[in-house]
């Protein structure tokens, strides 16, 4: 055995950065298995190699359903004790906002959503913004994309609307004429599309793009009311996206370019900053606006709901590890601390069972064990068991009698908390039933937010829908610019001269079908009968 040089530290290697394996053996030779002769067959005991080997086979957990590709950074959230001119506690009791300057370690991941988790990031796609706030109340996450709205209104279309928007199952090819199948067949989609397909479909990096919370939650004061709330991130950075010749530019030298610019930029010292705002909204079903507030393919005029700011985010320090930080990170809705409430947002509602589930099965049943994902205050929890439990938490803080995990005892064991201000008791009447929601006007803020794009940004837009759509069915076609026509008179007017010049190109470039006859003057369901 070598000298010990340790300080009292047992080891038997001659130096700290000696090889080991996962058993602290120190590894003498990492270069060659154990075989019979230097030519010869391995044999089984090989137990270096075959720990090496069978932990290398596993060092993949299933990637994310969605927003597989992303990038992660640590920093905190500043309160302004404020939201706008008013006290923040006429809203919300929720601890971490109430007093200025209050300072609350966060973690956040932003992503893309379609593809795998090496995907270039210069697609056209919305992108991932989830906080997760380490408070003294436990975690609060805050699960955004970067634009306000989404797709679809009814978390019963999430696994159709995510199978039509990747790949092909049987192709594994993304294909516009499935995700536009969709959106055709689901007309809500057609204020999100119109986002998607404009440059706020590619923003510039992680760095120079907004957030937002997306659904609609609710904030409870100490007195038991509740507001609904939205939540929005407004980089100090400015926002920028980018064309689609741009990001193709890109593309072609770097497909990592966010991760990069995010990484570097805090490397540099330069650190993003992001304002937090909300808008608030009394908790009634608001029959004088021409939408619903539980819908969430719709913007919140700020005219009559003000952003009002209540504090700022910096991020300032990178992952030490992408994989146990950013990779086993997990998010979710449901996760909120007191003051934050769930609103009856029915998006909201179903994503709420879903991220939880997921991170079971992603990462381990013990997944909120994980110093990423834990909370940064003491967990006192009677959960027992499961596939790589470390911690014990029975045995910290006050509870005397460890082989009490259960409550209540009178022998010890954990108490239940005390409700820290008037408990918020919402009244639910009404039958059950499966039906979509009475305002569900799919286009108006659709065509309002047409007209608010610069001349470029509605240029984009219809060049990159034309050059997508014309890829489509007829029928297809036709219902787009049917939805287009119904937002605004020049959208639904250029998307259909648009489409009808592009076709006009297809037919003159095309050759003669398999059988022999000109098949594309016709759409394709024609040509095969
Ligand atoms: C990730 C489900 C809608 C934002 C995920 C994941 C699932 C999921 C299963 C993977 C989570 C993980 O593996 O850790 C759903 C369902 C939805 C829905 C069922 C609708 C019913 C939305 C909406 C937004 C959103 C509307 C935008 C506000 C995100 C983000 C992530 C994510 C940002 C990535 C979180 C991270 O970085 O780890 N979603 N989602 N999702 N979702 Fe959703």
């Amino acid at each position: 055995m070598a000298e010990d040089k340790s300080n009292g530290k047992p080891t038997n290697y001659e130096n700290d950065d000696t090889l080991t394996n996962r058993q602290g053996h120190p590894v003498t030779n990492n270069q060659s298995i154990r075989t019979v002769g230097n030519r010869g067959p391995s044999t089984l005991e090989n137990y270096d190699f075959i720990e090496k080997i069978s932990h290398f086979d596993r060092e993949r957990v299933p990637e994310r359903v969605v927003h597989a590709r992303g990038a992660g950074a640590h920093g905190y959230f500043e309160a302004y004790g404020t939201a706008g001119e008013e006290p923040v506690s006429k809203y919300t009791r929720a601890k971490l906002f109430q007093e200025k300057g209050k300072r609350t370690p966060v973690f956040v991941r932003f992503s893309s959503v379609i593809h795998g988790g090496h995907s270039p990031e210069t697609l056209r796609d919305p992108r991932g913004f989830a906080v997760k706030f380490y408070t003294e109340d436990g975690n609060w996450d805050l699960v955004g994309n970067n634009l306000k709205i989404f797709f679809i209104r009814d978390a019963m279309k999430f696994p159709d609307m995510i199978h039509a928007f990747k790949p092909d199952p049987k192709t594994n090819i993304q294909d516009s004429q499935r995700f536009f199948d969709f959106c055709a067949s689901s007309p809500e989609t057609f204020h999100m599309v119109t986002f998607v397909y404009s440059p706020w479909g590619i923003p510039a990096n992680y760095r120079q793009m907004q957030g937002s919370g997306v659904n609609t939650y609710k904030w409870v004061n100490s007195e038991g009311k509740a507001v609904l709330v939205k939540y929005h991130w407004e980089p100090k950075q400015g926002i920028k996206n980018l064309t689609q010749k741009e990001a193709e530019e890109i593309q072609a030298n770097n497909f990592n370019h966010a991760t990069e610019d995010l990484y570097e930029a805090i490397e540099q010292g330069n650190y993003p900053e992001w304002e937090l705002y909300v808008q608030v909204m009394s908790d009634d079903e608001h029959p004088e606006l021409d939408f619903d507030p539980l819908d969430d393919t719709k913007l919140w005029p700020e005219d009559q709901f003000p952003w009002l700011p209540v504090g700022k985010m910096v991020l300032n320090k990178n992952p030490e590890d992408y994989f146990a930080e950013v990779e086993q990170s997990a998010f979710g809705t449901g996760v909120l601390v007191d003051g934050l409430d769930f609103s009856d947002d029915k998006m909201l509602q179903g994503r709420t069972f879903s991220y939880s589930d997921t991170q079971r099965y992603r990462v381990g049943a013990n997944y909120l064990q994980l110093p990423i994902n834990r909370a940064k205050k003491q967990v006192n929890t009677n959960q027992e068991g499961g596939n790589m439990r470390y911690e014990v938490d029975r045995h910290v803080g006050d509870n005397k009698n460890p082989s009490i995990n259960y409550e209540p005892s009178i022998l010890g064991g954990f108490k239940e908390a005390e409700q820290s201000g008037k408990e918020y008791t919402p009244e639910v009447k009404g039958k059950l039933v499966r039906e979509t929601i009475d305002r569900d006007d799919n286009t108006k803020q659709a065509g309002e937010t047409f007209r608010m794009f610069e001349d470029w940004e509605k240029d984009e837009l219809l060049s990159n829908l034309v050059g997508d759509l014309s890829e489509c069915d007829q029928l297809i076609q036709n219902k787009m610019v049917e939805l287009a026509e119904s937002a605004d008179e020049e959208y639904g007017r250029r998307l259909h001269e648009g489409l009808e010049e592009a076709g006009k190109m297809k037919r003159k470039n095309s050759k003669p079908g398999p059988l022999g006859n000109e098949d594309s003057e016709k759409g394709p369901q024609e040509a095969m009968d």
